[in-house]
């Protein structure tokens, strides 16, 4: 049975094992992950979840509040474009499934518990970094299902990030797809 809960401190180790074999070794460190942790929660709620099947986690949703976040990992960032303020904005960070878990639903379901979280913080749209070579365009796949729409292109968005891209190795030369889906 799959189980969907929102991130906690004893989570450490098992979150920095699970990103570093799926997103790429090095992509979020344990001091990482106590950052991520702060910059999720806001009035006692946390908006970043994770899947657990078996004891495992087999899926990771980071999401930031309003407030709590400035910029995504990588280069590149238009709020000129939104129809809204960065300050009412919240921010899908990562969103990584186990190969297994892909392509049954499980990203969008983790994505919901986030948007629901953003909804009762008062949040009016969220905006994220869709990673246009993720296999299969999974990534824009899952983010169109969900109704979010294209702000601006980033190439090599992640290239300044030291760490290793399952596609491309060091440095990563992704592209960024800017999105946003307005919660109104
Ligand atoms: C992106 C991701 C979180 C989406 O979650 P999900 O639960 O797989 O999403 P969905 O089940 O809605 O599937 C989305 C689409 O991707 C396709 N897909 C997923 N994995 C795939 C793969 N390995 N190869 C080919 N297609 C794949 C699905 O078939 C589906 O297509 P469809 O809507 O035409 O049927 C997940 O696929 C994943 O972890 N991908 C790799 C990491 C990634 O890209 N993360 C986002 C970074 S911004």
């Amino acid at each position: 049975m799959i189980e969907i809960f929102p991130i906690s401190p004893e989570m450490a180790n098992d979150f920095v094992q699970f990103t570093n074999k799926v997103i790429g070794q090095g992509y979020y460190t344990k001091s990482d992950f106590q950052d991520i942790l702060t910059h999720s929660t806001k009035n006692n709620l946390c908006t970043s979840y994770v899947a657990r099947e078996s004891g495992s986690i087999i899926g990771v949703r980071i999401t930031f509040p309003p407030g709590k976040w400035t910029k995504g990992r990588g280069n590149g960032l238009s709020p000129k474009l939104w129809k809204v303020p960065i300050e009412s904005v919240g921010y899908f960070q990562s969103l990584f499934l186990n190969k297994e878990a892909r392509g049954k639903g499980l990203g969008v379901q983790l994505s919901l518990k986030s948007i629901e979280s953003l909804k009762a913080l008062e949040t009016k749209a969220v905006v994220c970094h869709s990673w246009v070579e993720s296999p299969g365009n999974s990534s824009r796949k899952y983010l169109k299902k969900l109704g979010f729409e294209t702000v601006k292109t980033y190439e090599r968005y992640w290239f300044d990030v030291d760490y290793t891209c399952p596609r491309c190795g060091k440095p990563c030369t992704c592209t960024a797809e800017e999105m946003i889906l307005y919660l109104d």
